[in-house]
């Protein structure tokens, strides 16, 4: 087990979601795409990098048929904050006409979402749904929302299970947020850890 407050790249972060509460979303996922595909066989497509963990605990979790995909989208960098522009590599495979599942570590402005539903939707898939682990109250404003999301959290910045700060820390088996207030934004800190409602992973 790594320890409760780590450093990152010569930033403070503390431990937002153990492995074990991250499991237990990750399973009530599973569960629901397995109704939702039964009969169905998706193209997963793998939102990279930050994506990469959860998409395979969610796919071994979930056990459906499937054919899978990745899509680079970045737009954060090296910063804190997302760079407003959205670089996407488009998949090899045709997704005309597929059933597509795209997976999504986190949506945070829902920019990158945007840009890749849009991307997506000029392929003309059968059906696209998006599957989210985290979600931010920003991306409240999304039209439309992610079909699945497995925990809305509050405004923090956050490590681990695939996500990275300028590539430092997508290898940490649990999820860690920012300690320190941002710049500019000094109120946001500690209270929010307390903000999350963990209930939603007790299924
Ligand atoms: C992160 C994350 C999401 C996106 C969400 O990707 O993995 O794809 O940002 O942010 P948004 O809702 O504000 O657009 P990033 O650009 O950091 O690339 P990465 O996945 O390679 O880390």
């Amino acid at each position: 087990m790594y320890p409760e407050r780590i450093e990152l790249n010569g930033h403070r972060f503390r431990r937002f979601l153990t492995r074990q509460q991250i499991a237990a979303i990750v399973e009530r996922l599973a569960q629901q795409l397995r109704r939702d595909y039964a009969g169905v066989t998706p193209v997963c497509l793998i939102v990279l990098k930050g994506a990469f963990v959860f998409a395979a605990d969610l796919l071994r979790a979930a056990g459906i048929p499937c054919r899978v995909e990745t899509i680079r989208a970045r737009s954060y960098g090296t910063a804190m904050h997302s760079s407003g522009r959205v670089e996407i590599q488009p998949p090899e495979l045709s997704l005309a006409g597929a059933d597509v599942l795209l997976i999504e570590d986190i949506v945070d402005s829902g920019l990158t979402l945007r840009e890749l539903l849009g991307f997506l939707r000029r392929q003309q898939p059968a059906s696209l749904r998006i599957v989210a682990l985290l979600a931010k109250p920003s991306a409240q404003e999304l039209q439309p929302q992610p079909d699945y999301i497995g925990l809305e959290i509050p405004p923090l910045f956050v490590v681990g299970y695939g996500m990275d700060y300028a590539e430092h820390g997508r290898y940490l088996p649990d999820i860690y947020a920012l300690e320190e207030p941002e710049q500019g934004n000094p109120t946001q800190e500690r209270t929010s850890f307390a903000a999350v409602d963990l209930s939603q992973t007790a299924e």
